[in-house]
């Protein structure tokens, strides 16, 4: 399990070992957003359980990208002081943290209570109706994911990630299915990747070259039509070129079917059951050559250790065993090497939403 446990270059920082927390909707946050003391309290509890880097849950950059009350916001400076209470609490525990900067899209829940921002206004599927992204759109959204960098960078966090992935805004921007669009943004990827880079180059442009900037997103979509892994690999490697840091692999969206979603209900007790997206990973892997996290389904140490040694990735990222269990990769650590408790159930996700905040709702129940 050694190499679990070496250290890894990510861009300008270095962290202790090869296990990410995938970000998590805590659903923690006070009325406008603010980092609240549970919030802070769980970051510690995820840094003495020796996550090597944290992510913490999708934090809107404007408030019409917002998901939905009780998420965290990073999108104005009076909430900097709340943020860096946030960076210090992992920071104590000598943990890394990164916030994930995000936009919800046609899926967003605006506080000002406007039509939310899409690609392309749909009206199938598991798709809301939506207000088409303009060209100005465009640049504004840029500018307001590169303020929403650089309070990050301000508040102490050690990183950003871009969240492109599960059918969020960004997503819908390189997927066929929700972007149906003729112009410039829409049709080949070259095209679809245009608000993404847009976004990207702006953040860089303003955390500067050494600050490390990553990115979730969906190895494909599993829609018909839908982002492919080549189309992917094409992405990673443009936003590589510009500098990017880190790619971390997940896979779905809101729209797929349920057997494909992002966050899969059923055990993963089996290694079949495991780490769904690795072939795609691999192969993605293999045109990179920047670090790649892998999320989605992993759940024992050896399942983790036969990721990296097969190339799928150079990190484990993991998002339910650590609500179950924050202290989980300690646990691996100390040679405990029994599989995540966690069962998949995703009840968390119906507190995390409830208003409640989240947490594992077999608590207290043996875990083994
Ligand atoms: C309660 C809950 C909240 C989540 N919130 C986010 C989020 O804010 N951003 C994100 O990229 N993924 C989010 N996810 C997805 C996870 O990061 C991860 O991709 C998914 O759960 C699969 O990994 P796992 O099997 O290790 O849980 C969330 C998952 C859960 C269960």
């Amino acid at each position: 399990m050694n190499q679990l446990f070496t250290s890894i270059r990510i861009g300008s920082m270095t962290l202790k070992n090869r296990f990410l927390r995938s970000a998590t909707f805590e659903g923690l946050a006070g009325p406008g957003g603010e980092v609240t003391e549970k919030l802070a309290a769980l970051m510690a509890e995820l840094a003495r359980g020796r996550a090597g880097l944290i992510v913490t849950g999708n934090a809107y950059v404007r408030g019409d990208g917002r998901t939905r009350p009780t998420q965290m916001a990073i999108d104005r400076d009076e909430l900097l002081p709340g943020l860096a209470r946030m960076a210090e609490a992992a920071h104590r525990e000598g943990g890394a943290i990164a916030v994930q900067i995000a936009h919800s899209g046609c899926y967003s829940d605006p506080v000002d209570g406007s039509t939310p921002l899409g690609l392309s206004n749909l009206s199938f599927g598991k798709i809301p109706a939506c207000r088409e992204l303009t060209g100005q759109d465009a640049s504004e959204l840029a500018s307001a994911f590169a303020r929403a960098a650089v309070r990050a960078r301000a508040a102490g966090f050690d990183a950003v990630q871009l969240h492109a992935a599960h059918g969020y805004l960004l997503s819908q921007a390189l997927s066929p299915y929700y972007n149906r669009r003729t112009d410039a943004y829409g049709g080949p990827i070259e095209n679809r990747m245009k608000l993404p880079l847009e976004v990207y180059r702006a953040v860089r442009s303003a955390v500067g070259g050494d600050y490390p900037v990553l990115i979730k997103i969906n190895s494909r979509d599993y829609l018909e039509p839908g982002l492919t892994p080549e189309e992917t690999a094409l992405v990673c490697r443009t936003l590589q070129d510009e500098g990017l840091d880190l790619a971390e692999l997940s896979g779905g969206t809101m729209a797929s079917d349920p057997k494909f979603s992002p966050i899969r209900a059923g055990r993963c007790d089996t290694p079949g059951r495991e780490a769904w997206f690795r072939v795609d990973a691999a192969a993605i892997k293999a045109s990179l050559a920047i670090p790649v996290a892998l999320v989605g389904g992993v759940r024992a140490p050896q399942t983790a250790k036969a990721l990296i040694e097969e190339g799928a990735a150079d990190l484990i990222a993991l998002s339910r065993p650590l609500i179950r269990e924050p202290g989980l990769i300690a646990r691996w650590e100390s040679g405990d090497l029994r599989p995540a408790a966690c069962l998949s159930d995703n009840l968390c996700m119906a507190e995390a939403r409830s208003g409640r905040g989240l947490r594992c709702m077999r608590e207290g129940e043996k875990t083994s």
